[in-house]
């Protein structure tokens, strides 16, 4: 199956603690670093979140994995054991949310220590109510008049074996049949097949995976959504990561910002990707080599080539809050660039805050069109 695709990946968990040991010594863990990726969960469903592997070179955690502990920001108390708290606990280097609530949003930091040395690695999560999924959709490109596969993401936590995934999967909310001459469902498998891939097929696909724990059924949604690109379209470079717009962070950090490219099939020597910094060159404006480009790495996923370039602060600064970033991904076909920010933590997620009020007027505004139908017996849409 020559399967064009490719899958953004991004994901996790937190857990707001509700009993906790006190931690014991965070005044010697001088080495603060913020994860790149940042979790988008549903309220109500399972999460876990892992402390990052060492991925990238200037964060070696290999030495210190044993020792980890878990709290979220804020809170001076660790996240204890599975004994203390059913819902949210750490296990080595994982912390579970059985399941996550819209409280739980927040930076989740995760501390890897041994006797003489620690790193602090924050990690955020946002967690969404179900009816906001298309809001926090994995994306997903497919190449058109070809066939092609969209894969569930983010599963294997849940599914320790690997191959007896039962996924069930939607288009637009309405089930795919299995039967369906167009999608083949792999049995087993994380993905969905579809021939050929047409560019009436983009949209929202929902796959949902049961998860059964301790005799408690739960349920795992993904939502993608699906962009599709012409074919001939594949020898310009296309950024897929970063997906959003700004990364928050906070003053001092370190942290790592990976530029994802994809190229198809077009050799990875062919494509230039570089990391500008208020559109010059990283290394010419930030001469103290605060912030630098990283090793270029050429990746291949599934017969498909990739270019990655992270771009490395040693240390953030205020002013790297007003600088634009931009990777710029070029070839001689074509080119494509990805401005992006750099936005101090803001503690209280800005823009959930900012769906309070609307979520509220739709509450009033639905009681008011309900209580007038009770009242008049009026249709809403005649109100
Ligand atoms: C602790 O970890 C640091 C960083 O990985 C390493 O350099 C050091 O040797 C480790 N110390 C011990 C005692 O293992
Ligand atoms: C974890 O760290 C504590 C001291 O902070 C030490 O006593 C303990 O042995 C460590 N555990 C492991 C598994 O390294
Ligand atoms: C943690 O919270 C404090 C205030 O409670 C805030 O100043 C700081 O920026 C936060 N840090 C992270 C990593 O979110
Ligand atoms: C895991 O796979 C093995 C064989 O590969 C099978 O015997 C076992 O039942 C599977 N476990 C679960 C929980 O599906
Ligand atoms: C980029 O430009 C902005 C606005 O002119 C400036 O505030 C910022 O310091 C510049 N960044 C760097 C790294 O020079």
């Amino acid at each position: 199956m020559r399967g064009l695709f490719f899958v953004l990946v991004t994901c996790t968990a937190g857990a707001s603690a509700f009993r906790f040991q006190q931690v014991k010594s965070m005044e010697n863990c001088p080495d603060h670093t913020v994860f790149f990726k940042h979790y988008y969960e549903l309220h109500g469903e399972p999460v876990v979140l892992k402390c990052p592997s060492p991925s990238y070179k200037h964060l070696d955690f290999s030495a210190l994995t044993p020792n980890i502990t878990w709290h979220k920001n804020g809170s001076k108390t660790m996240i204890s054991g599975r004994d203390e708290d059913p819902r949210i606990w750490a296990k080595e280097n994982a912390l579970w949310f059985l399941p996550v609530m819209l409280e739980d949003s927040g930076v989740y930091i995760c501390t890897k220590r041994n006797s003489s040395y620690c790193v602090e690695v924050s990690i955020h999560l946002t967690v969404v109510e179900k009816t906001a999924a298309q809001e926090i959709a994995y994306p997903q490109v497919l190449f058109t008049f070809t066939s092609g596969k969209i894969v569930c993401p983010d599963l294997w936590d849940f599914s320790p074996n690997r191959t007896s995934l039962e996924l069930k999967w939607y288009k637009d909310a309405l089930p795919l049949e299995d039967n369906n001459e167009k999608f083949i469902i792999l049995k087993g498998s994380n993905s969905l097949i579809m021939t050929p891939v047409l560019p009436t097929d983009a949209g929202y696909y929902t796959c949902k995976m049961s998860f059964p724990f301790e005799g408690v059924m739960y349920e795992i949604t993904r939502t993608i959504q699906l962009e599709t690109v012409e074919r001939e379209k594949r020898i310009t470079p296309i950024i897929v990561y970063p997906t959003q717009k700004t990364t928050s962070t906070v003053l001092g950090s370190k942290m790592t910002l990976p530029c994802k490219v994809f190229v198809g099939l077009s050799s990875h020597v062919q494509t230039d990707v570089e990391w500008l910094a208020n559109d010059t060159s990283v290394d010419v404006v930030y001469k103290q080599s605060r912030v630098t480009e990283g090793e270029r790495q050429e990746i291949v996923e599934n017969g498909e080539n990739f270019i990655e370039v992270p771009l490395i602060f040693d240390s953030v600064e205020e002013m790297d809050f007003y600088t634009d970033f931009t990777c710029l991904a070029q070839n001689r076909y074509g080119y494509q660039v990805l401005p992006t920010r750099v936005k101090q933590e803001a503690v209280g997620l800005s823009w959930y805050i900012a769906m309070i009020p609307i979520a509220l007027a739709c509450v009033i505004v639905g009681g008011i069109c309900w209580k007038r139908r009770d009242d008049k017996g009026y249709s809403i849409a005649k109100v």
